[in-house]
């Protein structure tokens, strides 16, 4: 399968306070590297070569200098402007023609993860016009998107409830079909003014289209302070597989 890699490294990072004020978020180190390695080696570990990287205006020189062609890497690497954060549907949107009618395996840059990506994209090549997302247990629930499951079956899907009614987090590692776009197109903002990825999960959950994975190793995001120190120590003591 033809997979374009699309990698959401945008944001203001205020959660992370004075970290942030000058240096992106995803440029922050995990490990020995920049945070935004990361999610690039897991694509360029799952075989995906194209990828395309979505950055604020203030910070795709940064990056552009950090990674320049992505040859180092083992990619080749596109560039796209979010004018404005509104959102990781509306950051997505941006990648539609650079996609084209291929399947998009999305991640946001600042999840950390053990499980390699290959055997995950794998598995989505059974239902390749499905969306797929993967899931987590979590201790803190109503920090992300939530999936509520009856037997194997997804049956709802929350975005940061304050009453979570399940503790699967939705990890921002995401496969789409191309259709993806014209749901974001028909998409409206939520109340935190924001494009919402799981009102887009939720469009391919209703018209029975939406997957899910479990992923066996640890994952977090690295968004505030506390689960900055945690992605540190995580892929110390258990390096990630690429
Ligand atoms: C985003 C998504 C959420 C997901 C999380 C994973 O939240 O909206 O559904 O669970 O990423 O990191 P954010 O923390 O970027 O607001």
């Amino acid at each position: 399968m033809n997979y374009c890699g699309v990698v959401l490294a945008g944001g203001k990072g205020t959660r992370l306070g004075e970290l942030t004020r000058v240096v992106n978020k995803h440029l922050l180190p995990v490990g020995d590297e920049p945070m935004v390695y990361h999610p690039l080696r897991k694509l360029v570990g799952a075989g995906v070569r194209d990828i395309l990287l979505v950055s604020g205006p203030e910070s795709l020189g940064d990056f552009i200098r950090q990674l320049g062609s992505g040859k180092a890497l083992g990619c080749s690497l596109t560039y796209r402007a979010q004018d404005e954060p509104g959102g990781i549907a509306q950051a997505l949107g941006l990648a539609e023609s650079y996609c084209g009618d291929r399947p998009c395996a999305v991640l946001l840059g600042d999840n950390v993860f053990h499980d390699a990506l290959g055997p995950l994209l794998q598995r989505t090549i059974q239902n390749s016009d499905h969306a797929w997302i993967a899931l987590k247990q979590v201790h803190d629930p109503s920090r992300y998107g939530i999936a509520e499951l009856q037997g194997h079956r997804i049956v709802a899907l929350e975005e940061k409830p304050r009453e979570p009614r399940s503790d699967l987090a939705i990890a921002g590692i995401y496969v789409f079909p191309p259709e993806v776009f014209a749901l974001i197109r028909q998409a409206k903002p939520s109340a935190r003014g924001e494009w919402e990825i799981t009102d887009i999960n939720r469009a391919f959950l209703e018209q029975g289209r939406l997957q899910h994975v479990f992923l066996e190793g640890y994952w977090t995001d690295a968004g505030t302070p506390e689960s900055l120190d945690l992605a540190k120590q995580l892929v110390k003591s258990t390096p990630p597989l690429f």
